[in-house]
């Protein structure tokens, strides 16, 4: 069930238990057979003040390549170029997931999306996802790419759960504008 609240979405999740490693929340769910209201995940847009705790989140996904266009003022600038077509999970006031969305007036595209790895296969990334389409069908957007390292399967899958289609036609070209030959990470874009 999803609810609006201030704007945020509000994701009533199902009662799923969270994984081994969280001695206190094992000990929370023993006294209550659900997830109580404060671990409501909330969806909302991504601010440039979530930086840290994204970047953070973004590091310890596997699958999620960073480079110089992940610096803050970088991020910064991408987030002032696609006002309010991001989002992040937040659980309890922490980020839990988070996705870049933007376009460029013919295609959308995403960008690192990652959901914290004990809080995966609980429909965040799904929601992530959908509240960005939601936002470029609303611009007008009718087609949104993503790029995705061919050795991810644990992420191919999930794209094919949720509906996206791979071109096996197509190959991503790229050339380097910045006359540099240096890259600070790898990432697939
Ligand atoms: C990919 C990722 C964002 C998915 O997040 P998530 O919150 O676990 O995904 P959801 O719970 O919304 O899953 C949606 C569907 O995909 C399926 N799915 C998710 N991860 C899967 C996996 N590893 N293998 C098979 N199916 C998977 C779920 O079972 C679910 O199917 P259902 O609706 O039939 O139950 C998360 O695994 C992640 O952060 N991975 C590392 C970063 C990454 O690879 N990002 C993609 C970069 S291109």
């Amino acid at each position: 069930m999803i609810g609006i609240l201030n704007k945020s979405i509000v994701l009533a999740l199902p009662c799923v238990p969270q994984g081994p490693g969280r001695k206190r929340d094992v000990k929370m769910k023993k006294k209550s057979s659900c997830w109580s209201a404060a671990e409501a995940t909330t969806v909302r847009c991504f601010r440039i003040e979530d930086y840290d705790a994204v970047i953070a989140l973004w590091r310890c996904a596997e699958g999620v390549g960073l480079n110089e266009s992940d610096t803050r003022r970088a991020i910064a600038a991408y987030l002032r170029r696609n006002p309010r077509f991001s989002f992040v999970a937040e659980q309890d006031g922490r980020i839990i997931g988070a996705v870049l969305c933007g376009h460029d007036g013919r295609r959308g595209y995403l960008h690192h999306l990652a959901v914290a790895e004990r809080h995966r296969k609980r429909g965040i990334g799904r929601q992530l996802v959908a509240v960005c389409l939601a936002k470029l069908r609303q611009a007008g957007i009718q087609k949104c790419n993503l790029f995705i390292f061919a050795s991810n399967a644990a992420g191919m899958k999930f794209w094919a759960r949720t509906g996206w289609k791979l071109r096996t036609e197509l190959r991503v070209m790229q050339i380097r504008l910045d006359n540099s030959h240096r890259s600070r990470g790898d990432c697939p874009c």
